[in-house]
């Protein structure tokens, strides 16, 4: 069966990764999380204070992101080899890693690395530039959306189960809006919908349901290919 790449795209917390870790387990794919790379890359410049645009550009040679699987399936982010799964997913390092995603050497920086493991195609990857940067070859291209109350409303419990002290649900809610905007109005590959993609809007949706609907248009564009 030929295997093929999977770019899901979309807003911040639209429940992107979890339907491309699903997608990958059933398709027994890869699964790259690219957010976690920006991250990774915002982790480290909140630890070595680089405030400004160009000290962050002149320490990405300094900076090695890995995946490392774990035995239970899923998989944690390694900077420079330390395993910061928990660290990269405070709010801090979310709003870091989106100001630090509109450096164009920054994104140059990770697309680099994002096509090469993809080179040999059998992967499922979610961003924002998947479908129209990375691979805007992809065989399937996803771009998932729901209302931001229902976004801040997932995010908000996420925070909670998390560390118990999450910020009051009017703040997630301006930080999903404000991510947002920055997301779609940067001058470096804004997050916008490819031609080609498929949209799915799941505020309205069950895990299940949505699970089900992009598995066939998975399976309809592996026997096409
Ligand atoms: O998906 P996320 O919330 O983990 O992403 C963190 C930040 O990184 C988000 O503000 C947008 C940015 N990002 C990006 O610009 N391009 C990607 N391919 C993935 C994430």
């Amino acid at each position: 069966m030929k295997r093929i790449i999977v770019a899901v795209d979309g807003y911040s917390s639209c429940g992107k990764s979890t339907i491309a870790k699903q997608l990958a387990a059933y398709a027994s794919y890869r699964y790259i999380d690219t957010g976690a790379m920006y991250r990774a890359v915002g982790l480290y410049a909140l630890r070595h204070n680089l405030s400004t645009d160009d000290s962050i550009i002149a320490a990405l040679p300094d900076i090695h992101i890995d995946f490392a699987p774990q035995s239970n399936g899923t998989q944690h982010t390694l900077l420079n080899s330390e395993d910061v799964e928990t660290q990269i997913r405070t709010l801090d390092a979310g709003n870091r890693a989106s100001q630090v995603s509109q450096i164009r050497e920054v994104r140059q920086f990770l697309v680099e690395q994002q096509q090469a493991m993809g080179k040999e195609k059998g992967i499922v990857m979610d961003g924002r530039d998947i479908g129209t940067v990375v691979f805007p070859d992809a065989e399937l291209k996803l771009f998932l959306t729901a209302s931001p109350e229902v976004r801040a409303q997932r995010r908000y419990k996420e925070l909670l189960e998390k560390d118990g002290a999450a910020p009051s649900f009017e703040e997630v809610l301006r930080d999903v809006n404000e991510r947002d905007y920055r997301d779609t109005h940067r001058a470096e590959s804004p997050l916008r919908q490819a031609e080609d993609a498929v949209v799915v809007d799941n505020s309205d949706m069950s895990r299940e349901e949505q699970f089900e609907h992009i598995c066939r248009l998975f399976n309809e564009r592996v026997s096409q290919s």
